[in-house]
């Protein structure tokens, strides 16, 4: 279906199922909400399969074992504002003590590069693992940049998180960073002339937060 050993579709059931509610089109946006946050927790259970774990001593009411357990601290969620930001509830249900950075990307009028205006993440980037969020990988700029931003500021552990990706955006992005690890609940089928995915769910921040 596609050449890119790094992309991974997540299409379970039960996601296959929430994905159709989440792209019909009379879904409002308190269920699209939720069904966001509840697919975006199922697929970051597969993102995080491989997330190192360190040994711990434990007591069950029977014996002593030994138990694996994640440094949630080191998990650093980065919604992609404003859309992204419709996922974070459903991982730090799976990571609650996962820490949160922010990053904001506009076009710059005269390149019309993205770039970021607002970008905010937690000191010694070289030790965390970032998660970076957003539902759309649509023509897949957006995330290219931010992830090189996050490089040049030092993370070296970096995992991409989205719903739905668009051809165009998993080619763009696999093919600028092979290294990252890119996950998502389906890949469409193509991007319109305005950018939208098809079959999509419209405008993700739109839907999410009410302002369609
Ligand atoms: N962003 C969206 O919200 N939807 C698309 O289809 C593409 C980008």
């Amino acid at each position: 279906m596609h050449q890119y050993e790094n992309f991974h579709i997540v299409d379970h059931p039960l996601i296959q199922h929430k994905l159709s509610l989440i792209r019909e089109k009379t879904t409002g946006h308190k269920i699209f909400r939720e069904l966001v946050n509840e697919v975006a927790t199922l697929v970051a259970f597969e993102l995080t399969r491989d997330f190192p774990t360190n040994s711990t001593q434990i007591k069950t009411p029977m014996t002593s074992t030994t138990g694996q357990t994640i440094v949630g601290q080191n998990v650093v969620l980065v919604p992609i504002l404003r859309a992204g930001l419709g996922m974070v509830e459903g991982l730090i249900q799976l990571i609650p003590n996962a820490r949160v950075g922010y990053v904001g990307m506009e076009r710059n009028e005269k390149t019309h590069e993205p770039v970021d205006y607002y970008f905010k993440i937690p000191k010694e980037p070289e030790h965390k693992n970032f998660i970076l969020i957003d539902p759309m990988l649509a023509t897949g700029g957006t995330a290219i940049a931010t992830a090189n931003s996050l490089k040049k500021r030092g993370a070296t552990q970096i995992k991409f998180m989205c719903l739905i990706a668009a051809p165009e955006g998993m080619s763009a992005f696999c093919e600028a960073h092979p290294d990252i690890e890119v996950y998502t609940a389906a890949l469409d089928e193509k991007l319109n002339e305005n950018k939208y995915i098809i079959p999509g769910l419209g405008d993700a921040g739109d839907r999410l937060f009410g302002t369609l």
